[in-house]
């Protein structure tokens, strides 16, 4: 049998489904190469606001109306519990997001079964997912989770309701698994977590590190040096970050590591104090901005980039306008907006959602222009300088050109005429000619 997952939402989700693609390989199964070829399909859902949940359920609708054998997994599957069964009442088996080691022996249950067995199964909040590290071969660059889950309650948010709690995988598991990968190949990682700063925080990482608290907040600047020194690996990346994580120790690893990449999403949601402190950020304006100038004192071209939320209830005209001016001020190279979607059982749901839609779409429109401005200066005092590209391959908009990322994320277009060879995964050195808001050009060097 054949199977395909689709995915939705974030990183952590498209790094769950690589792992359930391993297990489901591991088991017998084939991977299809499109979802008319594939007997089994597996959603993988985000429940963040609700439109992404929405395309979740309506594409399991999809895939049972087409008669396959159904299922879904991931953070939807959680916020909904059995109800999702009343709203797919065909749906084969859904998993909570900590419970996908599961699916490959849930499919062969229905399968064996002739399609009567269906569950959801919702495993506890503090467990580890079995098959947690496995990856499918191939590819230059991973995604490995180190923390999963988040213990911040941030007013907004589904995502700790539905990950679970916050909890460290011990490093030395970290390290064997990015071990294992550069011997498979993999050059560039990128380590995953809600709130990754706090590594080893919550729970110790380390051996050794059990009873002295102190020391734990130490735990992901010494994970970064472990996994900078190992061969093979070229880049180490990670996402996202708070305020609270940019520390002196944070920083002498980036002085220290020319691996780990110069470059940290710092999700703000808000440029207003009122506001931030109304979704319960655990920073101020000044304290988030403090953090960017530290980074940026160290390296000017440190590429900071961020999330911000439009329309929170009771956001005025003046917080509005204070989150772009903090977006001025911080400089950021990209950033992402995202319109309010009241969450059931958040604690913002229950305040009235009272920033009508066209306003939210205004201020979304007002953000991106602002940020198309800001993205072209922030390239253009690049035209000049060498980037070192990883090569990921030919350009999307021109097959013509080749396309990599700096260190900082940055993508990098340069022409490749008929003859030249770039592989991807390959370090090269571009030097820039042309910036664009979201594109630099250039030109190989040696
Ligand atoms: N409404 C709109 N955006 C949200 N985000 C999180 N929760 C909500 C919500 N209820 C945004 C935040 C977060 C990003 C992943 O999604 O900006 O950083
Ligand atoms: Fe956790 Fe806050 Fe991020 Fe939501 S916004 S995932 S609560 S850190």
């Amino acid at each position: 049998m054949k199977f395909i997952v689709h995915t939705y939402g974030c990183q952590m989700n498209v790094r769950d489904s690589e792992a359930v693609e391993a297990l489901m390989t591991a088991a017998g199964y084939e991977k299809a190469e499109s979802e008319s070829d594939a007997d089994i399909v597996i959603i993988n859902s985000c429940t963040v606001r609700q439109k992404a949940e929405e395309k979740a359920v309506g594409k399991a609708g999809n895939m049972i109306a087409a008669k396959k054998l159904t299922g879904m997994m991931g953070c939807a599957v959680k916020r909904m519990g059995a109800d999702i069964f009343r709203r797919l009442p065909k749906l084969d088996f859904a998993v909570g997001p900590r419970a996908f080691g599961l699916i490959p022996k849930i499919v062969g249950e229905i399968a064996a079964s002739g399609g009567k067995a269906k569950r959801i199964l919702e495993i506890g909040d503090d467990i580890v997912p079995s098959g947690m590290s496995e990856h499918v071969a191939g590819g230059w660059q991973a995604f490995v989770t180190v923390l999963l889950g988040c213990d911040n309650r941030c007013s907004y948010c589904i995502v700790p309701e539905v990950r679970g709690h916050e909890f460290s995988r011990p490093a030395k598991e970290v390290v064997a698994e990015v071990e294992a990968l550069a011997r498979r190949g993999v050059k560039e990682v990128c380590l995953l977590g809600q709130s990754v700063l706090r590594y080893g925080i919550r729970n110790a990482a380390w051996d050794g590190d059990e009873t002295d608290f102190s020391s734990r907040h130490s735990a992901f600047p010494r994970l970064l040096r472990a996994l900078s020194e190992i061969d093979g690996i070229e880049r180490v990346r990670f996402t996202s970050a708070h305020p609270r994580g940019c520390t002196d120790e944070l920083l002498a690893v980036y002085r220290d590591c020319p691996k780990v990449c110069r470059h940290i999403h710092l999700p703000v949601q808000s440029g207003s104090d009122r506001v931030l402190k109304e979704m319960g950020r655990g920073y101020t304006r000044g304290e988030y901005l403090a953090a960017v100038a530290k980074l940026r004192a160290f390296d000017p071209e440190f590429a900071v980039t961020t999330d911000v939320i439009v329309g929170y209830p009771g956001e005025t005209e003046d917080d509005f306008e204070a989150t772009r001016s903090l977006m001025e001020e911080a400089g950021f190279d990209n950033s992402f907006v995202f319109k309010y979607s009241p969450r059931p059982g958040t604690r913002s749901a229950a305040l009235p959602d009272d920033v009508a839609t066209e306003e939210k779409e205004r201020r979304d429109q007002v953000l991106l222009a602002d940020q198309e401005a800001r993205g072209l200066r922030r390239n253009a005092a690049l035209v000049g300088t060498v980037r070192e590209v990883m090569v990921e391959g030919p350009s999307k908009r021109n097959p013509d050109r080749m396309s990599g990322r700096d260190g900082g994320n940055r993508i990098v277009v340069w022409d490749a005429p008929a003859g030249t060879k770039f592989e991807a995964g390959e370090k090269r050195r571009i030097m820039i000619e042309e910036a664009h808001a979201q594109i630099l050009v250039g030109k190989p060097v040696e």
